[in-house]
């Protein structure tokens, strides 16, 4: 049996913050800066995140079994994190529905993706999830270094995106040590090889159907044809090119000896519990996960 060394940091501390966003006050239907292709985006992402999220936490918990304490610890914050995640996304997603967006070809799509990997088995949905909570984690990296990509957006969604990819950059590692954990039997190349295999498939369906889902919602602001590509491309791609700007830190999962936390970026969180500092506390306690 081969022993991982995690280099997951041994002060890292996974910290559910259980806050609330757009509650009191409607944001208006393009919160982002009046821009369709770029609400379009974001409310694209949005509403994979609730089905999303809850895979996830299941994939990491069926195969959990016998890890070691910090391990197990970190997984029931991870899930703690997640839940609170959906519930704003959920939120979040009522609040596009009432603006008059209908989402639900973009949820029914994620359904698709994800039955067809759920039927793949245990190890297929955590290198799934662990594929996908690097992407999370390096649009998050991205969201919080560079202003640029929430410019313009209404202050309370601007802040529930901080506050989401606050915490998926705390939680990067979780997927991925269980994964180490679970295949801690299998060769070097063989995890490689699945490893690679999932996050490249993965990638081409998050490209996709990100793309299409977007599309369709600019759709429905009447924003069609060769105009809506070129602005959705643009947006993507050119500038403020959040899709671009993630393109190498997407290919260091492939490097042999590839960790998330071979990038420590937790200045970013200080940076936002700083600010975060004034806001309201939370008035319900957070109710661990088991
Ligand atoms: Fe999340
Ligand atoms: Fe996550």
């Amino acid at each position: 049996m081969s022993t991982a060394i995690l280099p997951t940091p041994a002060n890292l501390s996974i910290t559910p913050r259980d806050r609330r966003f757009g509650r009191d006050a409607a944001a208006p239907r393009l919160w982002h800066g009046g821009r369709v292709e770029a609400t379009a985006i974001y409310n694209a992402l949005s509403s994979t995140f609730p089905i999303g999220e809850a895979y996830f936490v299941e994939s990491v918990r069926a195969v959990r079994h016998g890890a070691p304490p910090k391990l197990a610890e970190e997984i029931k914050a991870f899930t703690t994190q997640e839940a609170i995640h959906s519930r704003e996304h959920d939120a979040f997603n009522k609040r596009a529905a009432e603006a008059g967006y209908d989402l639900s070809k973009l949820e029914q799509r994620v359904e698709e993706r994800l039955a067809v990997a759920r039927a793949r088995g245990s190890f297929a949905n955590v290198a799934a999830t662990m594929a996908l909570e690097h992407f999370t984690a390096i649009l998050a990296h991205q969201l919080l270094a560079n202003p640029a990509h929430l410019e313009g957006a209404e202050d309370e969604t601007a802040d529930l995106w901080r506050w989401h990819a606050c915490e998926e950059i705390e939680h990067k590692g979780v997927a991925y040590d269980t994964w180490l954990f679970a295949t801690r039997d299998w060769s070097r190349w063989k995890r490689w090889k699945v490893k690679a295999k999932v996050m490249l498939y993965v990638t081409r369906n998050f490209l996709v159907d990100r793309t299409a889902g977007a599309l369709e919602l600019m759709r429905q602001d009447g924003v069609t044809g060769i105009r809506a590509w070129r602005l959705l491309l643009t947006y993507l791609w050119v500038r403020p090119a959040m899709f671009r700007k993630i393109f190498a830190a997407w290919l260091k999962y492939f490097l042999p000896g590839f960790h998330p936390w071979n990038e420590d970026d937790r200045h970013l969180l200080a940076a936002y519990d700083a600010c975060a500092k004034d806001a309201p506390e939370p008035t319900r306690k957070v109710r661990r996960a088991a």
